[in-house]
């Protein structure tokens, strides 16, 4: 269990909290490219830690990612008109550049200078993959582009998608580092999902219910590690990477890409999950980039047009006793995100930790929580830097390995869960 106060610094991310800031000390995922898809596009709301703002590609090109509301009497600038080099508000034709700078008030006199002291709230809006990153803390402070792999692999290799998640992004993100439900919830998915079966070591996974956690610390975050029995004399580890302070990468199976997550808050109810899939070595093929599509895998399948899964808090996620009952979906609902979403919304939105009874299969989220507080308040404190921020801690791989016994998991595959060029994902 958690102290009420703990729970609330952990899961509040508007302006001014602790989790806010310390939001706001990294680049994170503000929107997908596609959703601004070419220059002078529509423009585009965005919530993003309780701030409420519009993001557009203006007609040459420039990413902008601004105050939602017009400085001069508060119109959404949802309804602007994107002109030459900037967004219109429709009511009275104030105008704004990428960077939040009001650049024409037609109102005023042709010789007036009083647009140039008039200036909205901005971020940078940086295309790298198929994410749209910003940065919404101080200017002084901000840290190099993110430097994650999948992002940087070339645009054959990779698949990103997201998806809207009604509930706090932390219990959102402790399903991330949570290998344990595995082998329940996603039992069906190991046996059928094209973008899971067929590895060897989804038998192991299968097959020991009780896996033994041991949990390491990283410069950006955590290793967690999830120890299964192998074969005699050997266990099969599957090694969860989370750097700070939301991205997890899940273990590898077989040669399927090997996918992950980011967990950003909309705001503290609400957060947007994002789910990449990659594979250093190869294209993905056509098959697997379909089954993406489809809503397979980490991936869900979304109301055509908006970013909200088919299958619902709305529509009880389309649950299926019959299914449930043979067990080819062991919650009765179907697909490996929505199992998660499910479940993690039906929590409530911000679920009440003094509540909850850990056992030490939870010691991952136990470690990841301790870590966030720590970093949240010697950010308000002292000012320290929190993990994660430097680019170089994002050079991180999940890994599903088999070592001997006598083995110490991190120190065996320490080359396996760090980004080496030109070598494969670890997996069986
Ligand atoms: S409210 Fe936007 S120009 Fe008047
Ligand atoms: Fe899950």
């Amino acid at each position: 269990m958690l102290r009420q106060d703990i729970n609330e610094l952990l899961t509040r991310t508007g302006p001014g909290t602790a989790m806010g800031e310390l939001f706001r000390q990294y680049w994170m995922p503000a929107c997908l490219a596609e959703e601004l898809p070419e220059d002078g596009c529509p423009p585009i709301r965005l919530k993003l830690l309780s701030e409420r703002l519009v993001a557009f590609r203006d007609s040459y090109g420039n990413y902008g990612l601004i105050d939602e509301f017009c400085a001069h009497r508060g119109a959404s600038l949802w309804f602007g008109r994107n002109e030459d080099g900037g967004l219109r508000c429709p009511y009275h034709g104030w105008k704004y550049d990428t960077t939040g700078q009001c650049v024409e008030v037609p109102s005023e006199a042709d010789n007036s200078s009083f647009a140039e002291n008039v200036k909205l709230t901005s971020y940078p809006l940086v295309k790298i993959g198929d994410v749209l990153w910003t940065y919404m803390g101080d200017p002084a402070t901000q840290p190099p582009l993110p430097e994650f792999e999948f992002a940087l692999t070339p645009p054959e290799h990779h698949y990103t998608s997201k998806r809207w998640q009604q509930s706090n992004w932390l219990q959102a993100f402790e399903g991330g580092i949570d290998s344990s439900h595995v082998t329940f919830l996603h039992s069906g998915g190991l046996r059928s999902d094209p973008l899971f079966k067929g590895a060897k070591g989804n038998q192991y996974n299968l097959n020991d219910t009780k896996p033994f956690f041991e949990v390491a610390d990283s410069d950006g975050g955590l290793f967690v590690g999830a120890r299964r029995n192998a074969e005699e004399g050997s266990y099969y580890w599957r090694i969860t990477p989370w750097v700070m302070p939301s991205f997890t990468m899940v273990p590898p199976r077989g040669d399927h890409p090997i996918h992950g997550h980011f967990w950003i808050p909309i705001d503290d109810e609400n957060c947007w999950a994002y789910s990449f899939d990659y594979h250093p070595m190869r294209p993905l093929t056509e098959a697997e980039r379909q089954a993406m599509v489809d809503g397979h895998g980490v991936h869900s399948k979304n109301i055509p047009g908006t970013y909200r899964p088919e299958a619902n808090m709305d529509n009880d996620y389309l649950m299926n006793r019959e299914k449930q009952r043979t067990g080819e979906w062991y919650s009765g609902v179907e697909g490996i995100a929505i199992q998660d979403s499910s479940l993690q919304e039906s929590m409530g939105p911000i679920v009440d930790r003094t509540k909850e009874r850990l056992v030490p299969a939870d010691s991952g989220i136990i470690k990841a929580r301790q870590k966030l507080y720590r970093a949240a308040t010697a950010l308000r404190d002292k000012g320290v830097t929190p993990p994660g921020v430097d680019p170089a801690h994002h050079h991180v791989r999940s890994a599903a390995v088999v070592l001997p016994q006598k083995e110490a998991f991190l120190a065996a595959a320490r080359d396996d869960v760090r980004v080496r060029p030109g070598f494969p994902i670890s997996s069986v």
